[in-house]
């Protein structure tokens, strides 16, 4: 019989990792899913609980990448379960785009309140961040009449044709699948792409009044946990009103309460037109949302929809998810993130050549390394140890845990990935040796790292 994870201590590693079972498991996987998949290192999961983690060979690890950011009411939260099972005993699916289904203007309404924008907004509900981004293409298009894009480099906004044509982390995203959308125009994040924007593209490129909107991730996510200064968002406010241009924030990694605020942009009092949000909104359930204010939504019928978007169940998660933030996880955020990095600055000083910062809001934290094969070895030294964090950029480690994280478990984290770091710092050949043969062996993906 399995001892249930309650009862188990987190992290409890009980095999060599990878365990013989998830070794096996990678060659069945191998056979059969689309190679187009990046995997960062061979997890197996089977089971979750809170920040617990059990793999298919009984290892428990704790979670410090929620599914990328994603299970921020930690796995299987109670509350989520009921209202999931409770909903799929009841209706799990009617299509809300042609029909009227209660729980989608419910869950609109409830976005529509918690959206960082003080006048009435609307909600279009679809199934994934992708999803929620060409939404907001689409609506500040046909708002506007205008064509063009402004989209900053480093950016994830997923990997749909009009979405991906926003990206700009890796070239990789783009190779072969050209022409993406054209009318996307790319700059530095922060303010020296403000001034990219004014002095380049609006003098020499294209006019300001041919631009739909800016497209902008208040803390960069998949680039690297980027928080800008803390004049660009409210400048890049004001250029946009400046020329008319709409600012849609994507907020499905840096939303639904990670910073310590229900959405990054309140760190800094600006409002978008339009805001994007999926990941942590429905604690894994796939939803996504396109918030806009209620002016922009001028589309008729017909004009966008989904069969899936607003599923029922996905729905029932969002709310039960939404209640659980607001009543004390933003707020857990908040304390818990400051703990982990006051906690992890430390690695600066101590280890100057490997770590290069600790940086983020909340529990959406940054460490960034000298070099992309020192992130890779320290990932790999904390997954050995029961510490499951993710890459991000070109050299960054992220953590991004669930919201539930207790003090003891932010402790817990700090230590494993400190001594990770230590190793590094001691068997620097060694450590990437071993990455390259688990390279050689097919456990990680060969030379891209982590996506979304
Ligand atoms: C900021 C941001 N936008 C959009 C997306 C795309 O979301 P999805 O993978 O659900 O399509 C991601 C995914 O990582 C993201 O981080």
């Amino acid at each position: 019989m399995t001892t249930p994870l309650q009862a188990r201590p987190i992290p409890d590693i009980v095999t060599a990792i990878p365990g013989p079972k998830a070794r096996a498991h990678v060659e069945f996987d191998h056979a059969w899913t689309s190679p187009s998949l990046p995997r960062a290192y061979p997890i197996v999961p089977v089971r979750g609980l809170g920040c617990a983690i059990e793999d298919i060979d009984g290892n428990v690890f704790l979670d410090f990448t929620a599914g990328i950011a994603v299970n921020s009411t930690g796995h299987s939260h109670p509350d989520v379960v009921a209202a999931i099972q409770r909903q799929a005993a009841e209706l799990q699916h009617f299509s809300a785009s042609d029909f009227y289904l209660p729980i989608y203007a419910q869950a609109a309404a409830e976005l529509a309140r918690i959206a960082p924008m003080t006048g009435p907004t609307k909600v279009f509900i679809g199934n994934s961040g992708a999803e929620a981004v060409e939404a907001g293409l689409k609506l500040a298009r046909y708002h506007t009449r205008r064509q063009n894009v402004i989209a900053f480099l480093g950016a994830f906004h997923g990997r749909t044709m009009g979405a991906v044509s926003l990206t700009a982390s890796k070239a990789k995203y783009h190779a072969r699948f050209g022409p993406v959308l054209p009318g996307v125009y790319h700059v530095p994040f922060g303010n020296e792409g403000l001034d990219e924007i004014e002095q380049r593209i609006f003098k020499r490129l294209m006019p300001a009044d041919e631009f739909a909107a800016v497209i902008v991730e208040p803390i960069q996510g998949e680039g690297g946990y980027i928080v800008p200064e803390d004049d660009f968002l409210p400048r890049l406010r004001e250029l946009c009103d400046r020329h008319g241009i709409l600012l849609i924030a994507d907020e499905v990694q840096s939303g639904a309460g990670r910073t310590g605020k229900m959405w990054a942009i309140q760190h800094w009092d600006v409002e978008p037109d339009i805001l994007l949000a999926a990941k942590g909104i429905g604690s894994g359930m796939p939803v996504g949302a396109m918030i806009a204010r209620s002016e922009l939504m001028t589309w008729g019928p017909g004009s966008h929809g989904s069969t899936y978007g607003g599923n029922p169940v996905a729905l029932a998660a969002l709310l039960a998810t939404i209640r659980l933030l607001e009543n004390g996880l933003i707020a857990n955020a908040g304390i818990r993130g400051r703990e982990i990095q006051e906690g992890l600055r430390p690695l600066v000083e101590r280890f100057p050549n490997l770590v290069r910062d600790v940086r983020g809001k909340g529990l959406m934290i940054g460490i960034q390394f000298d070099s992309a094969d020192t992130a890779d070895a320290v990932q790999m030294q904390a997954f050995e140890r029961g510490l499951l964090v993710l890459e991000a950029g070109e050299d960054v480690v992220r953590m991004s845990p669930p919201l539930v994280v207790s003090q003891a478990e932010a402790a817990t984290a700090v230590r494993i990935f400190t001594d990770s770091v230590a190793h590094v710092a001691a068997h620097r050949r060694a450590d990437l040796e071993e990455v390259e043969a688990e390279r050689e062996a097919g456990l990680i993906t060969e030379g891209f790292g982590a996506a979304g």
